[in-house]
């Protein structure tokens, strides 16, 4: 069955090594027809991906939805767009094109060929990494399970499923991976990346972020921008393995997920001029009356979003970060464009820390603190939003600005753990924190008068009051295009 008998689009052309194969049951571009064992494996597993896309994906009832699929994972028009049923998305397995002279490009066996199988005395380690990786990816499918039945517009609408379908693909990514390379242990892990399921108490998702509601929109454009950026950065370390097959996959997921930080850039840069303009429009700080979220709690969600994404990169100092980056199963961030001798065993770098009340610098052995190499590459990169969004309110004549919370607030990971930060990065005791913490962090209150401005707006090319419309449409459509067809039921 191909994709064009489905949606009655032209043909799409086929032939060389980098185009995917869509007459398969499971498209891919890793000739799974020729290893019968594995694609009957895989094709065993994708019931049951489908009943949990079923019962865990979106929940809002759909005709079909305007998607990207990828038709090939070239440079160049690696993506096809047409109207899709949901679940007769073909997900698939797409890995970038092999280079057939890759070499391992730092630690231990830096110079030596990339490895095309995974080596014995890495296997506990590659298959937890790539565990970890893939239990990130359904996870948040399932907290933004309900969002579509609040969506600001159609347009929204479109690029939340789109992202959902994709995070759907990365894990189909890393099924992938644990069935080619890993025997049965992998098809066992494979499974359990279905039974985990965002906060549910006896079998959470590995991490704590993904356990985390997305209670709304304006939660998910936080989301988007923050935790898939850290998902960005994770992939960008993994995209340096010397296990041929990971970073391969990798670099792939790394194209799509582009578009998911372009959905949280946008989004709450969306968000921010509107209340920019209803602040200006009313002369008040306060614009929740007139249809928009205020300033204070925009800044108070980015704190939260900002600080449980930190979290993610682990402790700064990490043995198992260390060793990972000397046996080659991790690199760091652009490893190859690092002007160093990518071996690091002299390296060091300044690591600040809490002590006495304060917060302190001392120098620490690089390899203890490749987390903390990952994270400040990280942070550097969400300034760089943050820039953009305050560029937007000073060109709309205001004089607020957001900020990035200090590294060290509201953490629950790493050395900042069991302090207490203002945003500020003032140390403070505990009595301090229980007094002001409100002002920080959404309360009850703030989440609830967000709640009361998601009602959803379905009509094409209408935009809910609180975010302002995006200057262009997807894959150069109109704003107001047809881009997602709601089922009947969805109306009522
Ligand atoms: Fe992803
Ligand atoms: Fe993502």
């Amino acid at each position: 069955m191909s994709i064009d008998s489905r949606t009655g689009a032209a043909p799409l052309p086929t032939g060389p090594l980098s185009r995917v194969d869509y007459s398969e049951r499971i498209p891919n571009n890793v000739d799974l027809a020729g290893d019968r064992r594995l694609q009957r494996a895989l094709e065993g597993w994708q019931p049951k991906f489908l009943d949990w896309w079923k019962q865990l994906g979106p929940a809002l009832p759909t005709k079909d939805v305007y998607l990207r699929t990828a038709v090939a994972v070239g440079r160049d028009g690696w993506a096809h767009f047409d109207h899709v049923p949901m679940d007769e998305y073909r997900w698939g397995i797409f890995l970038a094109e092999r280079d057939p002279d890759r070499k391992v490009n730092f630690g231990k066996h830096k110079g030596e060929p990339a490895w095309q199988e995974v080596p014995g005395e890495h296997r506990a380690d590659l298959m937890r990494l790539i565990v970890v990786q893939g239990d990130t990816e359904p996870a948040s499918v399932e907290q933004q399970r309900v969002l579509g039945n609040t969506a600001p517009s159609i347009y929204d609408l479109r690029n939340l499923f789109q992202v959902n379908v994709e995070e759907g693909r990365h894990l189909w990514a890393m099924v992938y991976l644990l069935h080619a390379y890993f025997g049965r242990e992998g098809r066992e892990e494979a499974e359990q990346l279905l039974k985990r399921n965002s906060g549910d108490l006896d079998a959470p998702r590995i991490l704590g972020a993904f356990n985390e509601e997305t209670t709304d929109w304006l939660q998910f454009f936080m989301f988007t921008y923050f935790t898939d950026r850290d998902g960005k950065y994770q992939l960008g370390t993994l995209k340096e393995s010397a296990f041929d097959p990971l970073a391969r996959t990798c670099e792939f997921m790394l194209k799509e997920e582009a578009h998911h930080m372009f959905v949280g850039t946008t989004g709450v840069q969306r968000i921010l001029e509107r209340t920019a303009e209803l602040m200006k429009r009313h002369g008040t700080a306060d614009v929740f009356p007139h249809g928009g979220i205020s300033l204070d709690v925009i800044q108070k969600y980015l704190n939260f979003q900002y600080s449980v994404s930190m979290d993610l990169f682990g402790s700064e100092q990490s043995t198992n970060a260390g060793n990972y980056y000397t046996s080659g199963l991790k690199g760091r961030w652009m490893e190859t464009r690092r002007k160093d001798d990518h071996v690091l065993l002299e390296a060091t770098r300044e690591m600040r820390y809490v002590e006495d009340g304060q917060i302190r610098t001392r120098t620490v052995p690089m390899l203890s603190a490749l987390n903390l190499d990952l994270r400040d590459e990280y942070v550097a990169d969400c300034a760089n939003g943050v820039r953009r969004w305050n560029q937007a309110l000073e060109d709309a004549g205001l004089t607020e600005r957001i900020h990035l919370p200090h590294e060290g607030f509201n953490r629950k990971v790493g050395v900042y753990t069991g302090h207490r930060i203002t945003p500020q990065g003032e140390v403070v005791d505990e009595s301090t924190w229980q007094a002001r913490a409100d002002e920080w962090l959404p309360t009850a209150e703030d989440r609830a008068k967000v709640a009361s401005l998601m009602v959803p707006e379905y009509e094409y090319g209408k935009f809910a009051g609180w975010i302002a419309p995006p200057k262009t449409g997807i894959n150069d459509q109109p704003v107001e295009f047809d881009y997602v067809h709601l089922a009947e039921e969805g109306l009522l």
